[in-house]
């Protein structure tokens, strides 16, 4: 049998179960808080004896079950050997399901800090390792703003054609690429740059220290929107480029990662123009549940600050 049939039915098995014995919790007047998303495990009917009102209720075979571990499942562990990213999250049952079983803990085959997956987090908190860490495929996307704006992952540079085409056709003009991949020894150029500039703390707010960035993994694109002519990445959010990508930016994989309002988890002001790229299914998933930042989207700590 498919695996992912065998892991829906396990999990319609665990379902009906698990409603059989609410309702038998009920007639015995013991419902527990127990939540579903919770393990549950039911024991053995003959072990239990059974209320009066339940012996009314349709005979219901019991058995011990477990609630499935992702991890485990066949799927899962091909697709982590030897698939592609989207075929991961695809063997735990898509985006939603893959965020929910990393978010409880329950994907412990899953490294939120593998800088090559789509699902990394990198953040105040949790630095690249290696800290110098570099991407072993990188490419041009078709449009760039000039020759310092460095390449960006081969298929992150394939999906930023694809957005800028979306933007094209939806009217709002193209978007290029202002600043893509930068390895370790130009984040520490950026980074200096911007205390530099603008003292510790506004550099902090604004930069990445070297080691914590996005855009040292060939996932980040900060973006610049060209009509007639190209704006800057200051300007981006005000264009009709810059709300198109923050409405349909997730068709194509890409969360703007910086939003107004979440400081105090990401540790950065707002970016409109810093897209990063975690792929459809998972930013399919972080649109429709509404997320703001990735550590809520993974049930990560706030991380405004570096330690120490
Ligand atoms: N500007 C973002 C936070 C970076 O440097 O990665
Ligand atoms: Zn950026």
């Amino acid at each position: 049998m498919d695996p992912r049939l065998r892991f829906r039915l396990s999990l319609t098995i665990g379902l009906a179960v698990a409603l059989a014995g609410a309702l038998w919790a009920l007639a015995d007047g013991s419902a527990s808080s127990r939540s579903v998303a919770d393990p549950v495990t039911v024991k053995s009917a003959s072990t239990i004896a059974m209320p009066p009102t339940a012996k009314s209720l349709p005979a219901v075979s019991l058995r011990t079950v477990a609630v499935a571990d992702p991890c485990g499942q066949a799927a899962v562990k091909e697709a982590l050997a030897s698939g592609g990213d989207d075929a991961v999250v695809a063997a735990f049952g898509g985006g939603a399901a893959f965020r929910a079983a990393v978010a409880t803990g329950n994907a412990p085959c899953i490294d939120l800090g593998d800088p090559v997956r789509d699902w990394l987090v990198v953040n105040k908190t949790r630095p690249l390792n290696p800290l110098a860490y570099a991407p072993a495929s990188l490419s041009e996307p078709s449009l760039v703003v000039d020759d310092t704006a460095g390449p960006l992952r081969t298929d992150v540079a394939q999906a930023l054609d694809a957005l800028s085409a979306g933007a094209d056709a939806a009217g709002v003009g193209t978007i290029a690429l202002g600043s893509g991949y930068r390895s370790y020894d130009t984040q520490v150029q950026t980074y200096s740059g911007q205390v530099a500039t603008y003292g510790q703390a506004k550099g902090d707010a604004l930069s990445a220290r070297p080691g914590h960035s996005e855009h040292q993994t060939g996932m980040a694109a900060d973006v610049i929107s060209c009509g007639g002519g190209c704006g800057t990445i200051d300007s981006f959010g005000g264009t009709p480029a810059g709300a198109w990508v923050a409405e349909n930016g997730w068709r194509y994989g890409f969360i703007v990662r910086y939003v107004a309002g979440q400081t105090p988890i990401t540790g950065y002001d707002a970016e409109p123009w810093h897209l990063r790229f975690i792929g459809v299914p998972l930013a399919t998933a972080y649109h429709d549940g509404g997320f703001a930042t990735l550590e809520q989207f993974f049930g990560l700590p706030a991380a405004p600050a570096y330690p120490g």
